[in-house]
Order: C-alpha cells, then structure tokens, then sequence
C-alpha cells in the first residue's frame, strides 16, 4: 500500500516498509550514495530518499532525474542531515516513467508568464502545487460553510437560454452550421442557447422553495476584457436565500470572506507559508486583520463622495450614475479605508434587472463587497419581489417578460422577499493567497485568445 508522502513526514516514529510513489525533484550523488527528492502533490515538502549503491534499481540511478516518476519502498529513518526530520532509507527504487533533459521545470525561478505557457506541467512546481491545493480545500471550505448553515446545494444549469446578467456577455452554444440566427428554431434546442453567465435566476427558483441554497459551478462570460482579474471561464459560488433582505445579505457575505480567511489560516499553513515567502509577505497578516476586524459598510454615494473629495486623480474621474472602476474600488479599500469595503445601494440603471428598486426610485438594493488588492470579489442584491414591479424593471432594461415569464412566475405564486450574492471563486483566491493575477488560480486558464490545453 502506498503512503503520501504527507503522511510519511507527519510521523512521529521511525516505520519499516513503506511504499512511496511520485516525481523525481532532484537528485545528488555522493560516494557510494545517491539522495533523490520526490515529491506526489499531497504537501508542499519533498521526501528525501537515501539509495545505497547495490539496491536493487541503483542500475538505472543515472535515469532517476529530475521530472522522472518513480516507486521507492524503504524504511523510514531519522535524518542525520540538516533541512528534514526524516529520510526513505531505500530498499528498493523502481524508475517509472523517464523525463529527458527537455524537461521544461529543471530549474527554480521560472516566470509565472513562462509557467502559463506549460500548464500541464505546472502543478509540478512547488507554488502551483500549492495554489491548487489551497484550491481544492477551499473548495471544500465553501461547501462547509454552506452545509453548517442548513443551505442545499442545487446544480444550475450550464445551457441557459436566459442572460441572468443582461450584459450581452454570453457564448452561444449551438449544432448550426453557417448562418445560425436565419433559423434558431432550427437549432438542437429549438431556440438560441447560451453558456450561463449566473446561475442565479434557477437558484432564485429553489430558495422559493427550499428556502437557503447556494450553486457552486463553472460560469462563462464572452466579456473582451484583457485583465488581471477577468477569464471568460471562472467558477462562481451563489447564495440565495428567501425571507432575507440586503442587510442578511450583506452580513453573509462578510460572514463568509471572514470564515475563507480563517480557513486558510488553520488549514492550510504549509502552503500559506510559502505564498508569504515568495508572492506576498503580507498575506497572513491580511488575512488575520480580515479575521478580526469588521469591515466598512458606504453607500454608493457615499462612495462616489469620497472619491470625488480625495484629491486623487483617477484616470475615470468618479461621477454619480457611473460604474465604479477597478482604480476606484482599489482606492475605496487599500487607501481611504485599508479594509474590505461593501457598497450598498447603487443607481438602478448600472445594475440588472432582478435587483429590487429602492424607496427612493432611483436607487436599487445591491451590495459589492470590495477587498484590497482585488477590488470586487461579490457582487449580490435583494431581488425584486413585487410582480408589478419586476414588470416594469424588465421594461426598464428593455427586456421582454416572455423570456422570464418563469422567472416572473415566482412572483405571482408565494413571493417572498429573498436576497443573494455571487462570488468569484478565483477572484477568493487571488484574495487569499496574494496570487497576482487570475491565469495563475484556476488550473487552465480561458481568456480572450487562449483556449490552448
Ligand atoms: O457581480 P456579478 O456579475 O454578479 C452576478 O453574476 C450575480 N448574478 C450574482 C448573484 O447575485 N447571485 O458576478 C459575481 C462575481 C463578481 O463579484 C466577481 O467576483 C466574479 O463573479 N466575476 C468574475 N470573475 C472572474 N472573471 C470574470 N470575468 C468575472 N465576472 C464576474
Ligand atoms: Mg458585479
């Protein structure tokens, strides 16, 4: 039976026979000795192993370089050596697969724009492996938040015939060949489809039902834009719940980017520890701060007043009615504030459809949780509950209620007041582990131009 190598440098005694499996990081030969480093994914660390000459498999020792896979079986034994607690006396060491000297991750120190270029070699590093398992349990980090508070878990889907976000960002899916809008009833589902963009609008539909749920997929936006912190594939968490207005909204939304911080902090050390050495120093101490403090709460004009009173000049000079940039939310949350900041209540005609309209008439019920360093990581609204007047927000946008005549269905049969948010998982990430640039957090990256792997 094979042993991760986690498990193996978590021992707290010496143990006979173990089976170790994975790739060669490095190798030194001394007299009569050769020490490999093989590392498997399940921790950052590698194994040192020590191969006396004469071991059966020593023949191929020469072949045991670096990229190579390989099977140790060995005792594990106190290392005499600085640097590790323990080292696999080897008793036999098999050579799986070889790895020539075109093995592109042969030395340390690649750039992050080279490593893009070999994403099916990366994870072999020591930081992409550790950005893919902060991925994986922060996923799991995710499910557990939700899980704990009684929400279900609904699988959206991801052929939609609906533009949840009525931004026009959408990829069309589709059998046609040649002109595909002559006869889109022509087409496999008998009308024009898109990959979804949100999977809110179904989500909606089941907290008016089940009360609390949350999705957790993969969304799809055809937005051109070129930016550290946009891909046209990312995955997105969205809670919904009925009976909650902004203000629970807002509270969960905090809620959980303070449960993710903590969760980084007791569950991933290791690989914490590297994203501070060697892509942000300041990460932990970031996220400690997030842990403990509250987080600013402003109003969009609030905001819009603040950045016009700041002196700074922007490159988009803020003004009332407009979206807020990536240069505003940046200044909102790393200067004027130096904290997580969430802005409520934006003017209706920046914001979508489905988002309920304020007292005031000119304002609807949304909220942007902004962080530092990222700008907005969730975006999320009260939904317009009243029929009539979800009527007249899809006139307003120019939308035609018989595209959301079951959407609109959910106000006419026992509506309720009901609130949610979208995260951008990836964009969590970059928060959490100081990664700079979103091509660096999701294992393959798709951004205009790029689909290769
Ligand atoms: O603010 P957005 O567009 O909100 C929605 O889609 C709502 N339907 C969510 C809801 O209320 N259920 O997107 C939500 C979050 C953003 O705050 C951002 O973190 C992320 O999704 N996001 C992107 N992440 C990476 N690349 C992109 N192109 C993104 N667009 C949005
Ligand atoms: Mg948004």
């Amino acid at each position: 039976m094979r042993t991760l190598v986690k498990y193996v440098l978590a021992s707290t005694e010496p143990r006979a026979d173990l089976l170790v499996k994975g790739w060669v990081r490095t190798r030194r030969d001394s007299k009569g000795f050769s020490f490999i480093e093989i590392n498997d994914g399940s921790c950052l660390a590698n194994l040192q192993v020590v191969v006396e000459a004469g071991t059966p498999g020593f023949e191929l020792i020469q072949k045991f370089t670096t990229g190579a896979s390989a099977v140790v079986q060995g005792d594990l034994v106190p290392s005499p050596g600085a640097g590790q607690k323990w080292e696999l006396r080897a008793r036999r060491i098999e050579l799986v697969g070889e790895a020539d000297a075109t093995y592109p991750l042969q030395k340390k120190g690649h750039s992050l724009e080279f490593l893009r270029t070999i994403a099916h070699l990366r994870p072999r590093s020591n930081l992409f492996g550790a950005v893919f398992r902060t991925r994986s349990r922060l996923a799991f980090a995710v499910h557990q938040f939700f899980q704990e508070r009684d929400f279900i878990y609904v699988h959206t889907p991801i052929i939609t015939a609906s533009d949840c976000e009525g931004a026009g960002e959408l990829f069309r899916v589709t059998t046609l060949k040649g002109n595909i809008d002559e006869k889109p009833e022509a087409d496999f589902f008998g009308r024009p489809t898109y990959l979804t963009v949100s999977g809110q609008l179904e989500g909606e539909a089941f907290a008016c039902a089940l009360s609390n749920i949350y999705t957790f997929g993969p969304t799809f936006r055809a937005e051109n834009s070129n930016t550290a912190r946009h891909a046209a594939e990312f995955w997105m968490i969205e809670p919904e719940m009925a009976f909650c207005d902004l203000e629970g909204d807002m509270a969960l939304a905090e809620e959980f980017i303070k449960a993710m911080a903590r969760f980084m902090l007791e569950h991933c050390t290791e690989d914490l520890s590297l994203f501070a050495r060697f892509v942000d120093k300041e990460v932990p101490a970031r996220l400690q701060f997030v842990v403990e403090r509250p987080f600013q709460r402003i109003s969009y004009a609030e905001a819009i007043q603040i950045l016009q009173r700041s002196g700074r000049k922007f490159q988009f000079p803020p003004a009332y009615g407009e979206n807020l940039q990536s240069e505003h939310e940046r200044f909102l949350t790393e200067e004027h504030f130096k904290c997580p900041v969430t802005v409520f209540n934006y003017p209706r005609q920046i914001k979508p459809f489905y988002m309920r309209l304020n007292d005031d008439g000119q304002t609807v019920a949304a909220m942007d949780l902004l962080v530092p360093g990222i700008g907005e990581v969730i975006g999320g609204a009260q939904r317009e509950e009243r029929l009539e007047q979800l009527r007249d927000n899809l006139r307003f946008h120019g939308l035609r209620e018989q595209d959301y005549w079951w959407y609109v269905d959910l106000r006419r049969y026992g509506t309720v007041p009901h609130a949610g948010f979208g995260v951008g998982f990836e964009r969590l990430l970059m928060f959490l582990t100081g990664m700079g640039n979103i091509r660096d957090v999701i294992p393959f990256a798709r951004t205009p131009g790029h689909a290769e792997f």
